[in-house]
């Protein structure tokens, strides 16, 4: 039995303690995604994001509003009151809210007080994409939204679902830098076997990482073989760049073609998938996932078998993810380090990344 060292133990908690985790306070100054664009209407849906009981609605005029989910009367939900027409009712005295959180009518006062009201966060829907800023309102800067105007752009085609997870963002987010458990986690969908083991390089700045993996050859699994006409190929290649653009969104970008083709006569296919995760509380997280390919763009089929290949696969991360979730619950401290190998890099500085900012947040927070 090789149980590492006391010194190893220590260096391995020591370098935990520099990166986030899910002990670390959410990062609140950033764009997170806080549903997708059709899951909000004429109707009061509740939603907790980072923690903060939400109320999302739209107007009659189509605009989507976000509001803190408690009233400012007695604290009950506001989402298990009335819509009435852009004015929420609050189901336990009747106090009346317009669409800016400020309330209108106290059913029981002949003049409505003015000074009281519910706080609304900014909110911008970009395509199928609800983003919402939780944080300290007059640094909301819509332009520090990322850039995912590919999900409606018509040089692609994309299919979105979304997925409970269990489990911390911060985990999530490494999973999706660290590709290296695609030859296990999904050894039976997208998977292969010397994925694990094929070179990459890596970038990290500050706010952005990426990795950069090249397999090549390869042969791809059929989820895109098929569509690319690649079925059976043994000289593919198979280029991914996993990269983490924000605490809300994480972008993963394959591109497949045969090698054995000269360049300049290859026919290039390129994936794109934006994972989004918005953390829900301290152990769960909304995982919103848009997937795109650029080509065979009028190929429904293809879309749909895509669809469902490629969201087995995500689950399987969920299933993994939750299971890791749970084995954290349980450890007790005292038995609890984890040990970084070299391929955890990319995702030990973004952890670190996570931490800073946490950090940075809450003494700005102490100080105002
Ligand atoms: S708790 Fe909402 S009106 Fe009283
Ligand atoms: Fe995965």
């Amino acid at each position: 039995m090789t149980l590492p060292k006391a010194e190893v133990v220590r260096a391995a908690r020591r370098a935990s303690s520099g990166m986030a985790d899910r002990d670390t306070p959410f990062i609140f100054d950033e764009w997170y995604v806080a549903a997708f664009s059709d899951d909000v209407g004429r109707a009061l849906l509740p939603r907790k994001l980072l923690g903060k009981n939400v109320l999302l609605y739209r107007t009659a005029g189509g605009e989507v509003v976000a509001l803190d989910d408690r009233c400012a009367h007695r604290s009950y939900p506001l989402s298990d009151g009335t819509l009435e027409g852009d004015t929420v009712v609050c189901g336990y005295h009747g106090f009346r809210y317009d669409a800016k959180g400020d309330c209108i009518e106290v059913p029981a006062m002949a003049k409505c007080p003015r000074s009281i009201g519910v706080k609304r966060y900014a909110l911008v829907e970009r395509g199928p994409l609800l983003w919402v800023w939780m944080g300290n309102a007059e640094a909301a800067d819509p332009a520090l939204i990322p850039d995912t105007s590919y999900h409606t752009s018509p040089e692609w085609a994309c299919s979105k679902e979304y997925l409970h997870l269990p489990g911390n963002y911060v985990s999530l987010h490494e999973n999706l830098l660290d590709l290296t458990h695609l030859s296990y986690i999904h050894a039976k969908s997208f998977g292969s076997p010397e994925y694990a083991r094929a070179p990459y390089t890596t970038e990290l700045g500050y706010g952005r990482f990426t990795v950069r993996r090249e397999v090549i050859p390869t042969v791809l699994p059929p989820v895109w073989a098929d569509p690319m006409g690649l079925t059976g190929v043994t000289t593919a290649a198979r280029i991914a760049v996993s990269a983490f653009e924000s605490p809300g969104l994480h972008r993963v970008t394959t591109s497949f073609y045969d090698s054995a083709v000269p360049e300049g006569e290859r026919v290039v296919g390129t994936i794109c998938t934006s994972h989004i995760p918005t953390p829900e509380t301290r152990t769960s997280t909304h995982y919103h996932i848009v997937h795109g390919r650029n080509f065979a763009l009028d190929d429904t089929v293809a879309t749909q078998v895509m669809h469902d290949r490629l969201f087995t696969a995500f689950r399987e991360d969920v299933d993994a993810l939750t299971k890791v979730e749970v084995v954290l619950e349980e450890t007790a401290p005292e038995d609890f380090y984890e040990i970084s190998v070299p391929t955890d890099g990319p995702s030990v500085a973004m952890r670190r990344y996570l931490l800073q900012r946490a950090d940075a947040e809450a003494q700005a927070r102490a100080e105002s």
